[in-house]
């Protein structure tokens, strides 16, 4: 089957029903999405499909039909630009395990709600553990981020 992942299409010779996350990590050596709980209670294998945040460990491989994103891809995408430099100026990783996730997470949060409060922002990593506790540091990297992509697209407007 062939697979869109970080504007790269890969043709992987699978059981449709192995889970997203062995393909990309053992099949294409995409190791960047991280194996925590296996059954979809951490987010440590979020990637993103067509924008929207999904599980990787529980999603069959055989029924995705959009364009992935992994972390490894967020040089590839402006949004995911903008978020992992959001990452870098608030220095959320601690041992930096689940950070691909929180910010797959982001990156689905802000494409739907550019300008989440608080609570939205809890809401939205409610689904994704953090054992170094760096909650206070996403919610910050989360408001960066949606400050400096509503000032870019605040330059993108002035200079049409
Ligand atoms: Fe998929 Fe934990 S490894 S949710």
């Amino acid at each position: 089957m062939k697979l869109k992942i970080n504007g790269v299409t890969h043709e992987v010779d699978v059981d449709g029903e192995m889970p997203l996350l062995w393909v990309l990590r053992e099949e294409l050596d995409l190791v960047g999405t991280k194996y925590g709980c296996g059954i979809g209670a951490c987010g440590a294998c979020n990637v993103l499909i067509d924008g929207v945040a999904i599980r990787s460990c529980l999603q069959r491989v055989g029924d995705v039909s959009g364009d992935i994103a992994t972390v490894e891809g967020t040089e590839q995408d402006d949004l995911l630009t903008v978020v992992r430099e959001a990452w870098i100026e608030k220095q959320v990783a601690q041992c930096g395990y689940c950070q691909p996730g929180q910010i797959m997470t982001a990156a689905a949060l802000l494409k739907v709600q550019p300008s989440p409060t608080d609570a939205d922002i809890d809401r939205a990593f409610s689904g994704n553990l953090c054992r170094c506790g760096t909650y206070v540091r996403i919610r910050q990297a989360v408001r960066t981020a949606a400050t400096n992509l509503a000032s870019r697209s605040g330059d993108r407007e002035r200079s049409s």
